[in-house]
Parts: structure tokens; C-alpha cells; sequence
């Protein structure tokens, strides 16, 4: 039977993290095809254009107005995600987009609602829950560790370069919705079962982006609640990883979200009177995200991200009110 038509995917904004793994990524998907890139510098799209041997399809809004463009890839700041994930979800496009998906939850559930009214997959970027490691940790948790006792999560890195968005409220910047996103993404996938905020900070200077924190919360699964513990920003030690504490033994892993392809991520495995090293799969967690983007958008599954897109976004939300509210905070 001949291929389907390849997916026609637009690229909005010459970013760092296109420029370095999505596209790359993106061009090694059979079913999708790279149709081109937008910019607000026609100079900065003609040389990213270049680089990939793709059109440059001109500002934003022209990128939107191709009828030869089925899907949008977004890593704009995100403070500009709600803006033009709107106009391009409108426009019939599916849409990948940077994390954080929005810079609120009410933000969050308007794009959800536009998704669901105009049946499009509209994705967030969180590549490493399709790494391979994953599902081997979870094979080694099963088998190794029993029930889940403790669930903690950090992603954490030293200080960004001066101008970095993240450190802009107004575009959307401050750890939460940047380095705080994997932890707790990391708790929906370890832990299954209704998780909720138990208690939260935020730290930051007064009135700017918030540059570290961390949150406590539970899961409840079987009639039991267990607690997970999350840390996360960017003016810190660097920190990549889980710890997993089961009824017979603990796991641990420290290149959880950034394994690139040539990395062999490690897991170590305590169980009583014994350690050891298990070399995890290596894998592209781009690919692998892009493959169950062309799978949804091929299948018309628009509604099971729309469900994943809001279970995080109520998330951040709690973070953030228990960390301003910290009366809140259940007893
Ligand atoms: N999934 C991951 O592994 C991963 C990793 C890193 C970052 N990210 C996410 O990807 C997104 C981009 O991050 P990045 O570090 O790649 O950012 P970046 O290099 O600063 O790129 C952002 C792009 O957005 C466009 N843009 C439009 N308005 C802008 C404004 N007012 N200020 C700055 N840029 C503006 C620019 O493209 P033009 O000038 O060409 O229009 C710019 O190149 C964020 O949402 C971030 O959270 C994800």
C-alpha cells in the first residue's frame, strides 16, 4: 500500500531548541516533511531556511495562511503561546507546542476548548515521557521495587545567560513553567492514580520571575496516598532526575529529561545488601514525540491530548496558588 501524504509541518520562530533537536528530529520522521520556517526577522528565516533546505514562509501570520501547512511547531517564548496557538488552531492547523502550553490555567483551558471545537492535535512538547528509558524504569520498578513509597523528581540547572526570556514574566519566563514542567510531568507518568498539590514555594525576586521552588503532593492510588516531592529551577546545582522508594528496594536515575541520543542513561537499583548499575535504552525522545504526533494527527486523536494538556495545566496551577497562598494549604 503507497505512504500516506507526508504531514506539512510550518516552524514558528527560529528558536534554539528547533534549530538544535526538533527540526533535526522532525526530518527524520518519514511522515512528516519540514515545510518551512517563520520569523520576525526575514534575515534570521532566510539563514535558518537555509541551514534546513526549507522555504522561508515569512511572518507568523503568513505562516498561518498556507493552505500547504497542516501543522505548526511552536517554540516561541511562552508567554506567546496562548497568542498564537489560538490564531493557528483557528486557522485548522495541529499544533506542537513548546512548554509550557500557556502561562496560566485559564489560558490553558481557552486553547483547549478552540482544540476540542476545531478537532486539531494540539500537543505539548514534553519529549522525554517517549524516551525508551522510561518504560524500562518502569519495568524495573514493577518487577523490583513493589509497591511505590516515595516518589521524587528534580530538574534544576545553574544560571541562564542574562536575556533569557525565562527570567521575563512578561514572556511567559520563571522556573515553573520552565524547569518545573518535568517533575511534575515525571509524577504523572510514574504514579498513576488522582494526584494533587499538597503544599508549594516559589522563590524569585519580588515581583519577577520566580527562579526556584518546589512542591509536595499525593497521589491516591488503592485507597492509600503517596507522597511525591518535586524541586525544580535554574540558579542551581544541576539536577536531572528521580528517585523511586518502593517497598523493597530504591531506584534512581539522573538523565530522566535531557538523555540526548548518544547518551546511555544509567538506572541504580538498591535492594537489600545489594547495588547495582542497569544501562537504560538510549533513544531519541524527539523522534519518538514527533512519531506519536504524526500517529495522533493521522488517527484524528485530538481529544486524549486535550485531556494530558489540561491534567498538567491544573498541576501548575496548583503549584502556583499554594506557593501565593500558602494559607491554602491543606492541613
Ligand atoms: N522540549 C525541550 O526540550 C525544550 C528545551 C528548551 C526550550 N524549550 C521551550 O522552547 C521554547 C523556546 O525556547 P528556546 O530556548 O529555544 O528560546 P529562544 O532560542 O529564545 O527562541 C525563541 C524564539 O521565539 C521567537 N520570538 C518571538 N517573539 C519573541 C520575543 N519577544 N522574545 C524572544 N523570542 C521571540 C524568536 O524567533 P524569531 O525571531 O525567529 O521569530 C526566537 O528565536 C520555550 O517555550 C521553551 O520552554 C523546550
Amino acid at each position: 500500500m503507497a505512504a500516506p501524504p507526508p504531514i506539512r509541518v510550518g516552524v514558528m520562530g527560529c528558536a534554539r531548541i528547533a534549530r538544535r533537536s526538533v527540526v533535526p528530529a522532525l526530518q527524520a520522521v518519514p511522515g512528516l516533511r519540514l515545510a518551512g520556517v517563520a520569523s520576525r526577522s526575514a534575515d534570521k528565516g532566510r539563514e535558518f531556511a537555509a541551514a534546513f533546505e526549507c522555504a522561508f514562509l515569512g511572518d507568523y501570520a503568513a505562516l498561518l495562511a498556507r493552505d500547504d501547512v497542516d501543522a505548526v511547531y511552536m517554540p516561541l517564548p511562552t508567554g506567546l503561546h496562548a497568542e498564537w496557538a489560538a490564531q493557528a488552531l483557528r486557522a485548522g492547523k495541529h499544533l506542537l507546542v513548546e512548554k509550557s502550553l500557556a502561562g496560566s490555567l485559564a489560558e490553558a483551558e481557552d486553547l483547549v476548548a478552540l482544540a476540542r471545537a476545531n478537532r486539531r492535535v494540539m500537543m505539548e512538547n514534553y519529549m522525554f515521557r517517549y524516551h525508551a528509558q522510561q518504560a524500562a524504569v518502569r519495568k524495573l520498578v514493577r518487577e523490583a521495587l513493589g509497591e511505590i513509597r516515595l516518589f521524587r523528581a528534580t530538574f534544576g540547572f545553574p544560571p541562564l545567560a542574562p536575556g533569557d526570556f525565562r527570567y521575563d514574566k512578561a514572556l511567559g519566563g520563571g522556573a515553573l513553567l520552565d524547569a518545573g514542567g518535568y517533575p511534575l510531568q515525571a509524577c504523572q507518568l510514574f504514579l498513576d492514580g488522582d494526584l494533587r498539590v499538597r503544599s508549594a514555594c516559589l522563590n524569585g525576586p519580588p515581583g519577577g520571575a520566580d527562579l526556584w521552588g518546589g512542591a509536595m503532593l499525593e497521589a491516591e492510588r488503592n485507597g492509600c496516598r503517596v507522597p511525591a516531592q518535586i524541586a525544580f529551577g535554574f540558579d542551581q546545582f544541576y539536577q536531572c532526575g528521580i528517585e523511586i522508594v518502593g517497598q523493597t528496594g530504591r531506584l534512581t536515575t539522573s538523565r530522566t529529561f535531557t538523555a540526548g541520543p548518544d547518551v546511555v542513561p544509567l538506572a541504580v537499583l538498591e535492594t537489600p545488601g545489594r547495588k547495582t548499575e542497569i544501562p537504560l535504552p538510549t533513544d531519541n525522545h524527539f523522534i519518538r514525540l514527533l512519531e506519536a504526533f504524526e500517529r495522533r494527527v493521522r488517527a484524528d486523536e485530538w481529544e486524549a491530548p486535550c485531556e494530558e494538556n489540561l491534567r498538567q495545566a491544573r498541576l501548575q496551577d496548583q503549584v502556583r496558588r499554594l506557593a501565593e497562598n500558602p494559607k491554602e494549604r491543606s492541613p
